[in-house]
């Protein structure tokens, strides 16, 4: 069985979106047996949670319940999806994960990275990445660009103040300091061209292991 579950985390306007579909043009040309997914989201009942989650009319959401949300979210896609795949020995891209749940409700919250792991190992019941790209960009960098960017909508977490986006940042760099082994981080900072490359890399050289 050749699978590999590979995740992509950063904040936002990090060009992870970009980068994936650059990937999987990449992957298809060379014949690599794989899927390209998103969370919140990537199939029908995902999506749904995904509107209601990210919809900006919902500013009364209390913020358990979008943690909630997200891992219900995570579960419906693994289920649907990733799993099915995993055990058919693909490869899975898929465009956030748990990690996202630490970092952005965990510490940009304030809920606590424990208890947000805590929810959603219910939801995940032990599947963990074996390989998670990490987009590192400037909060503020990130935040110019996606209001900058006419194609990108503008989502009910894109809307939090720069100081949560701050703390999201502390809080991926605290899970990556307690997992060093699966995070490979990427300087979104450079061109497109330099961060396809640096994360082509990365995965390739993940593929050649299995
Ligand atoms: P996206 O813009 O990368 O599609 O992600 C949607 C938003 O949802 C983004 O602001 C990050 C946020 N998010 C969380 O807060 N927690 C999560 O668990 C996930 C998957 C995403």
């Amino acid at each position: 069985m050749n699978s590999l579950f590979i995740t992509f985390e950063g904040p936002e306007g990090a060009g992870k979106t970009t980068i994936i579909n650059m990937i999987a043009e990449e992957l298809r040309k060379r014949g690599v047996n794989f899927i390209s997914t998103r969370e919140p989201g990537g199939i029908r009942i995902a999506e749904s949670i995904r509107n209601i989650i990210l919809n900006t009319e919902n500013i009364e959401m209390d913020e358990r319940t979008e943690a909630l949300l997200y891992a219900a979210a995570r579960r419906q896609h693994l289920a649907e999806k990733v799993i099915p795949a995993l055990e058919e020995g693909k490869i899975v891209l898929c465009d956030r994960f748990v990690d996202s749940s630490l970092a952005y409700q965990g510490v940009g919250r304030g809920i606590g990275i424990d208890e947000i792991y805590q929810i959603n190992q219910f939801a995940i019941n032990g599947l963990m990445p074996n390989l998670t790209i990490y987009f590192d960009l400037d909060p503020k960098v990130g935040l110019e660009r996606v209001h900058k960017s006419e194609e990108r909508e503008v989502n009910r977490l894109d809307l939090e103040e720069l100081d949560f986006h701050i703390k999201v940042q502390s809080g991926y760099a605290e899970i990556m300091k307690r997992e060093p082994e699966r995070f490979k981080r990427v300087d979104a900072s450079n061109s497109i061209e330099d961060v396809y490359n640096d994360t082509l890399q990365v995965i390739l050289e993940k593929i050649g292991e299995i």
